[in-house]
């Protein structure tokens, strides 16, 4: 929603209001492994979308509530980047894709 022409996400299958910047969340699984990161790929390292969380995002009149200022310590922040490279390993790797997804 900080560009001139922003990407609108589900607005643009459901026409509602509320879905202008939405986008499916993806699974965290592996995510120490999928830079770069968000929809638009606008950031190469998990430290970066940290930063951009502990910030409560873009100000836009679009933003999720619950994405607020977090003030979130050095500790903090490294924890939180230790924990999402934890969402790696293996046992899943035999998982089929689903045939279709959700619309
Ligand atoms: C400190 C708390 C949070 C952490 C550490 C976190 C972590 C992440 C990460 C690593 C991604 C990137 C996934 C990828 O691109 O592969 C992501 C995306 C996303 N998260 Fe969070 N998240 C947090 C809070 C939230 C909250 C509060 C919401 C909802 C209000 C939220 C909704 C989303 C959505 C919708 C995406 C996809 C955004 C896009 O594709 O542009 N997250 N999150």
């Amino acid at each position: 929603m900080d560009k001139s022409k922003p990407d609108l996400g589900r607005f643009v299958v459901s026409l509602r209001d509320e879905d202008k910047g939405a986008f499916k969340t993806p699974t965290l699984r592996e995510v120490e492994h999928t830079t770069p990161y968000m929809h638009d790929g606008r950031f190469q390292t998990l430290e970066e979308v940290i930063e951009h969380y502990d910030k409560g995002g873009i100000p836009n009149p679009q933003l999720d509530r619950r994405l607020k200022p977090l003030h979130l310590s050095a500790r903090d922040k490294a924890d939180l980047v230790a924990f999402l490279k934890s969402l790696s390993g293996e046992g899943w790797q035999q998982v089929k894709a689903p045939g279709e997804f959700p619309r």
